[in-house]
């Protein structure tokens, strides 16, 4: 066993000087405006505080500071205290008057934000007084506050359970969609959508977290990552009654929403397709676009499509499941004509983003699924008769977009 000294010193000190060598450069670029600049500073800040911090305070900060910051940022939410904070503008607030405009505890609201301000999330402007931060404020926004609760109440009772789970079922990456760690924790026989669809208010957190997660990067719709016009827009069926995008499992529609304000001169119809208790979420949503109760393992009454979109969808379903929704998209795709566009992580071989890793454990957890590489990807489409024909990204986007053919 290591010398509980190692334990008590900083990780990696002599890292240091390094990484706040690129840490001084990389600022300058950053107020330059360089917004690739601020993904290499922020790898490089965390590498420097993870070379500071001593594995003990880390392991601190994993196992008290990082859950009492989530879970008083969810009774933060709960009791409208984000909201209270915000309504202050850029002026700070006492403690003990928020409090009493949200009428609970004032030591309570005192010792939640004295901990959100030693973790750097509100300002701390005095003694129990405190101003809010961009993050505050956002936890107002329910597609941004909305994950916590959600997380809490359906997925982290899941996450919890991985190491009871593996350890049962022997250390082996669970395949099975309907036995995974989401299941074992919930004591359910229903997939997690199924299982959320009974608790209408984290069905609704859901797709809001869902709205939320790829925001503010580029996405494939955006000029100079995927060429709508050559690839899609030209050469395709120009009548009012063609379909020109179907968005299978778009949820509430955010994407085609999207889609629409993005390229309003596309021709032909824009089709929404999930499951009638999604669709019936959506509040508002363009004329333009036809909403369709579809359920994905049944043959897809629109065919022939210029091109048929799913979004992290396929990363929800392990190979086996995969293939059955792509026998239905592939079944309904004209030959020469119409394109599958999958718009998900590829994980490279190396230096593989936290979001797309984190991702990637998650999914394993609620459906035994997986983030692909790009080999799972080539083995999934093409074993499915798909061909890839290109694999596009832009440096500020989390995700790829796989255009596919019927091979
Ligand atoms: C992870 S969400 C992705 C939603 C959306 N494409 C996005 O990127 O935000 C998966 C979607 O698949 C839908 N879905 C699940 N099972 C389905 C089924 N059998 N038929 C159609 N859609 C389904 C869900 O309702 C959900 O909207």
């Amino acid at each position: 066993m290591a010398d509980m000294n190692i334990a008590l010193e900083p990780c990696d000190l002599a890292a240091v000087p390094d990484l706040v060598q690129q840490i001084t450069q990389l600022g300058t670029q950053v107020a330059n405006g360089d917004t690739q600049a601020r993904f290499r500073l922020l790898k490089a800040t965390r590498g420097l505080v993870n070379a500071l911090e001593t594995p003990r305070e880390t392991m601190i900060k994993h196992c008290w500071a990082q859950p009492a910051a989530f879970t008083a940022i969810e009774v933060g939410i709960q009791i409208n205290l984000f909201g209270a904070l915000a309504k202050q503008g850029d002026s700070a607030s006492k403690s003990s008057d928020l409090a009493q405009q949200l009428n609970v505890d004032p030591l309570l609201v005192a010792r939640l934000l004295r901990h959100l301000a030693a973790m750097g999330y509100i300002h701390e402007t005095g003694p129990d007084e405190y101003r809010a931060t961009n993050f505050s404020k956002s936890l107002n926004i329910p597609l941004i506050g909305d994950g916590y609760p959600l997380i809490t109440e359906d997925v982290q009772i899941a996450t919890s359970t991985l190491p009871k789970f593996l350890k049962k079922t022997g250390y082996k990456v669970p395949t099975d969609a309907l036995n995974s760690p989401y299941q074992f924790a919930h004591g359910t026989k229903l997939n997690m959508l199924e299982h959320l669809e009974e608790d209408p208010v984290n069905f609704r957190r859901f797709h809001n977290h869902m709205s939320a997660y790829r925001q503010g990067r580029d996405s494939w719709m955006d000029t100079g990552f995927f060429p709508v016009r050559e690839r899609l827009i030209e050469g395709a069926d120009k009548s009012s009654d063609a379909a020109f995008l179907v968005d299978i499992g778009g949820s509430v529609g955010h994407d085609i929403s999207e889609f629409n304000r993005k390229h309003p001169q596309v021709p032909g119809r824009l089709i929404l397709q999930d499951l009638q208790s999604v669709l019936s979420q959506i509040q508002a949503i363009d004329s333009r676009i036809e909403t369709m109760a579809y359920d994905f393992y049944t043959e897809n009454p629109i065919k022939g499509a210029r091109a048929y979109y799913m979004h992290s969808v396929l990363h929800d379903w392990p190979d086996d499941v995969c293939q059955k929704i792509l026998a239905r998209v592939s079944e309904a795709m004209k030959p020469g004509y119409s394109k599958l566009l999958v718009n998900e992580n590829v994980i490279p071989a190396m230096g593989a983003d936290w979001q797309a890793t984190a991702e990637d454990v998650m999914v394993m957890i609620t459906s035994s699924s997986l983030e692909r590489t790009e080999q799972n990807w080539r083995n999934l489409l093409e074993g499915s008769g798909l061909k890839v024909c290109g694999i596009w990204k832009t440096d500020n986007a989390l995700e790829h977009l796989i255009e596919c053919e019927l091979a």
